[in-house]
């Protein structure tokens, strides 16, 4: 479509990515009222972004910029180290935008996340996750210390992830919330919605609590070892630099088994076509809410889409189909 250009009047040629990039963002933020407890927890929907998670911010954020900063080049190649949301949403943006993308991922990850991205024309690479993110992490720089044409986004250190977040999702959160926000709770990967989110919500709001929730089975945290759990996209047995920055007032630790009671709940009762992490973030703030009473104003994220989630435990039902 051409686009209209009010000042000379003439329609000149729209720039790649153009029908993509003005769709990410800009997500409402619902009430969750559950019975029979009578708790309230308001819940931005991240799952609504056009790739289905929260990190569709963080693709067109770091993209745009290296190319402001004449950093891509036409022969570029994103790479980057992730759980699949972030290669998802980076192999959307990147595609819109006309740039090879390379992805690095656990061979643990969710199979449906690898049809995604590859439908979206990305490379893949599996790899066995011995350490961790940290194993894939250092896979990439020897990658780009190899090739000259590789740009890495570097999700887990990399500034603007969670500065998105502090200067457009958190302003979007406060707006959405009638009055103040008392906590704001989710999960980390990365450590950027942490520290972007609970700098934004404390700058408007000092007194509100910023609250790390972790899987119950690798409360890293909290001082314990990483083990196995199926809260996908969270805790990847490392802590992330970024996370540093978040300005934290404590943890609290939702069991893999309690992450997937409450997803069915959010999908089955709501009707929210959710994934795990996001039924582990609103156990967590329902917790919250039942500790501080009704009139606290408890949030959080709801991550990603369900559809992702097919072959996991979330849609092994035992019959019950
Ligand atoms: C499904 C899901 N939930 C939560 C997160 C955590 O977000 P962040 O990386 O901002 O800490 C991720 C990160 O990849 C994710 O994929």
């Amino acid at each position: 479509m051409p686009v209209f250009n009010p000042v000379d009047g003439q329609a000149s040629a729209p720039r790649r990515g153009e029908a993509l990039l003005p769709l990410i963002g800009h997500t409402p933020t619902v009430p969750l009222r559950f019975e029979p407890e009578g708790l309230t927890v308001w819940a931005k929907c991240e799952f609504l972004n056009p790739s289905g998670s929260v990190k569709d911010r963080l693709a067109k954020t770091i993209i745009s910029d290296a190319e402001e900063r004449g950093v891509l080049k036409p022969d570029s190649i994103i790479l980057e180290c992730t759980s699949g949301n972030t290669g998802i949403a980076l192999a959307m943006v990147g595609t819109a935008l006309g740039y090879a993308v390379k992805i690095l991922m656990s061979h643990t990850a969710s199979v449906e996340r690898r049809y995604l991205m590859q439908q979206l024309g990305a490379e893949l690479v599996l790899f066995e996750a011995t350490h961790g993110y940290r194993t894939g992490i250092n896979l990439t720089l020897k990658m780009a210390a190899e090739d000259p044409r590789v740009f890495l986004p570097r999700q887990f250190e990399n500034p603007l992830n969670a500065e998105d977040h502090e200067r457009g999702t958190a302003p979007e959160l406060i707006a959405q919330v009638p009055g103040r926000i008392d906590v704001f709770v989710a999960g980390y990967g990365t450590g950027g919605t942490l520290a972007g989110m609970g700098r934004g919500i404390k700058a408007r709001y000092p007194q509100a609590r910023v609250i790390a929730m972790e899987p119950a089975e690798a409360a890293m945290l909290l001082g314990e070892c990483p083990c196995c759990h199926y809260i996908e996209g969270v805790a990847g047995g490392y802590l992330p630099p970024l996370l540093q920055s978040a300005p934290l007032d404590g943890e609290i630790k939702v069991s893999s088994a309690e992450a997937m009671t409450m997803t069915r709940r959010l999908n089955r009762e709501f009707g929210l076509l959710v994934g795990t992490s996001s039924g582990a973030n609103v156990a967590a703030a329902l917790r919250l809410a039942a500790e501080l009473g009704a009139q606290a104003t408890i949030t959080t994220l709801l991550c990603d889409r369900a559809e992702r989630y097919f072959s996991t435990p979330l849609f092994d039902h035992g019959g019950s189909r």
